[in-house]
């Protein structure tokens, strides 16, 4: 296409699978959303109505609520104690009755001393690179004093994974109109933007009132951005001729990072940060002929959503064809030492990165999980050579630089294989177009499909269950899902059960002994998502399950000291048919008689999605993040009744200030009075 995709058909376009033979073409799945969507329009209030929702959906403001109603009480012997809400969709967030909520830092806030204030209208790159970023996703708490257990100081860390141009920057979308006008598009903005992504650090402190706070000027606070940091490339591909490009002859040193999905915090205290959908950065077409080209196919590459490629080179493949390859990767920040080069860790391979779940085997070895979140695509597992050395944080910082990568087999048996991606093993060899291992961590995806891996419903987020060793997969849905009997690599299997699967499901892989660097897990599912009161979606939540806990779209997980898992959900533009709910995060059962019961404790704002879910190590206290508020199919909250731009958009939340766009923002969570969230 020649103009940038909106952001409906930038979701849609992420759907599309770019794994072999597995379906639909982009137009195919855009026509079937944009159809389908403007027929929602018409039927919203059927639609929730049907939900059991009724008048919640009637917009109102902040302003306007009272306090969130509560649905049933909980199941006795469950883990989740709290009245779950009953499930809205309206323009602020509700928590849990017993708890309270403060809105701890927003996007444009200030960072240093010597940070702007924040000027919606006067948006410079300047300025927000001494702010705080866009879209904020995962979040993670390291303690200060580093090396405590400290659950009232610490560091928190904060992906800035996109932005939404036509709702951050103002005056771009003609009034009237949903598209924005691309001749009003200038450099300044695209700096902007690039300004915005990334990462921050801050600093941030409980008082004695038990009121959270960030510490603006923290020698510690930092922004990492995609338009001025510099990061080293370590581990087999560092150096490698495909890394090359004419800034950066080494094949070592890129400047910034984006789409920071999801991540996660190594026990040496450094911050796991992934690079998720890179294609959205470029803009250009190369050849067919071109040896690029294969590379560029299976990452959907390049997709043109932020067009940043018409004022800077390395972001038009055309002039660039190897900078793409320089993105796609795990990140490591540390965040003790605001000085300290941050790295792109090639050992972990390069694909679509949720984020990044390290874990320490039993042996010493560390093991890092991951998702690679598109139609299709595949669960790895990366481990270390060398053994962590709880003394030695130095040499733990390049554990991660040197190991094996694996992609995993999710056989029928309930057998899980891991399958190792190193050159010159089975079919990963020069025939096949891998001449060096290089080759094959720079296109995991392609080696990993090769080997036969698992082609899975969009794998996103993983965690390690803190008391059982059990790995929690979520795969977040897949509408290209075929019926069996249908081609097989697109059709439904034992992990991947569900054609045309828009609500997803949580996969648990369980080491033998406790061994995370086994050859061979076994592995269960854990719940199929949707409406278990419709047979039609093929639920499977345990009947304890309130028409409130129910929930569709697994995107985050976090566990708790109590050794509970917390899921959260991204619905995206198709919340209104998947649940007719707004996000929210979820307690979710995981043993004994209730496993698979869900609970409601937390929902966004509408249009809005439900990231980073962090505990304090004293459970006391939770950090959530509000990702793009009053933006995804919210036309029946904008005035105009079109899709939400800066000027309209479907919620002002936080601020509720006819001045103020919706602000992307983190929120703290802590039980009324004190206590253990979530109880
Ligand atoms: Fe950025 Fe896979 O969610
Ligand atoms: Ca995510
Ligand atoms: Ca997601």
């Amino acid at each position: 296409m020649t103009l940038p995709p909106t952001d409906a058909e930038f979701d849609a376009l992420q759907d599309r699978a770019t794994s072999p033979d597995s379906g639909p073409t982009f137009g195919e799945v855009l026509q079937r959303r944009m159809g389908r969507r403007d027929v929602l329009r018409g039927a919203l209030a059927g639609t929730a109505l049907a939900a059991g929702l009724g008048p919640a959906l009637v917009a109102h403001d902040a302003a306007a609520q009272g306090a969130s109603a509560s649905g049933a009480a909980a199941p006795a012997g469950g883990s989740f104690p709290f009245k779950e809400l009953v499930r809205v969709a309206d323009r602020t967030h509700h928590v849990a009755e017993g708890h309270q909520t403060q809105v701890l830092i927003r996007w444009g806030d200030p960072l240093f001393q010597d940070s702007p204030a924040f000027d919606p209208l006067g948006q410079t790159a300047a300025a927000q690179l001494r702010q705080f970023g866009y879209n904020n996703d995962f979040l993670g708490f390291v303690p200060l004093p580093q090396g405590s257990r400290s659950a009232d100081h610490g560091l928190l860390c904060v992906n800035h994974e996109y932005t939404n141009t036509e709702v951050m920057l103002p005056g771009l979308v003609p009034q009237g109109q949903e598209r924005i006008d691309w001749s009003r598009y200038t450099r300044e903005m695209a700096e902007v933007e690039m300004a915005a992504h990334g990462a921050s650090i801050v600093e941030v402190k409980r008082g004695a009132d038990g009121a959270w706070a960030y510490v603006r000027g923290s020698k510690y606070n930092r922004r990492v951005s995609a338009l001025d940091t510099v990061f080293e490339m370590v581990g087999p591909a560092a150096g490698h001729n495909r890394l090359k490009t004419s800034a950066d002859p080494t094949g070592r040193r890129v400047i910034g990072m984006f789409n920071n999905c999801a991540g996660g915090i190594t026990p040496w205290g450094t911050y796991l940060s992934g690079e998720e959908n890179i294609d959205g950065y470029f803009v250009g077409k190369i050849d067919q002929s071109h040896p690029e080209q294969r590379s560029h196919d299976r990452m959907g590459l390049p997709s043109g959503r932020n067009p940043w490629g018409r004022f800077f080179d390395r972001f038009d493949v055309n002039k660039e064809p190897q900078e793409p390859l320089r993105y796609g990767w795990v990140c490591e920040i540390d965040p003790y030492d605001p000085a300290a080069m941050p790295r792109k860790l090639t050992a972990l391979g390069r694909f679509k990165h949720e984020g990044a779940t390290p874990v320490v085997n039993g042996d010493g070895r560390v093991v890092v999980y991951m998702g690679d979140d598109q139609r299709f695509e595949h669960v790895y597992r990366f481990v270390s050579k060398g053994r962590y050395d709880p003394a030695d944080r130095k040499a733990n910082m390049r554990l991660l630089e040197e190991g094996t990568l694996f992609v995993g087999r999710f056989d029928a048996d309930g057998t899980l294989e891991w399958l190792p991606l190193v050159h010159g093993q089975g079919p990963l060899t020069a025939e096949n177009g891998f001449r060096d291992q290089g080759d094959v961590l720079i296109d995991a995806r392609i080696a990993a499909t090769l080997v036969g891996a698992t082609r899975m419903d969009r794998p996103e987020d993983v965690e390690v269950h803190p008391r059982t060793g059990k790995v929690y997969v979520t795969l977040t849905n897949n509408e290209d899902r075929r019926p069996e009997g249908a081609n097989p690599l697109s059709a439904v299997n034992a992990a991947n059960p569900r054609p045309a699967n828009i609500w997803g499901q949580i996969v648990e892989m369980i080491p033998p002994g406790g061994d995370h660097a086994a050859a061979r897990f076994t592995w269960e599912l854990l719940v199929k998502a949707g409406n278990p009161e419709k047979p039609e979606t093929g639920a499977s939540f345990n009947p304890a399950t309130s028409a409130n806990g129910w929930f569709a779209c697994p995107d985050n997980l976090a566990s708790d000291g109590q050794g509970r898992l917390w899921v959260g959900t991204d619905q995206g533009w198709g919340w209104i048919r998947a649940s007719g709910g707004a996000d929210g995060l979820y307690g979710m059962e995981t043993e004994g008689p209730l496993r698979g019961t869900a609970r409601l404790f937390f929902q966004t704002p509408v249009g809005a999605e439900l990231t980073g879910p962090c505990f304090t190590p004293d459970d006391r206290t939770l950090f959530v993040a509000v990702q793009h508020p009053g933006v995804d199919n919210v036309e029946k909250f904008t005035a105009s009744g079109l899709s939400a731009t800066f000027e309209d958009p479907g919620s002002r939340w936080p601020d509720f200030d006819e001045k103020m766009p919706p602000r992307p923002s983190v929120v703290v969570i802590t039980k009324a009075g004190g206590g253990i969230v979530g109880t």
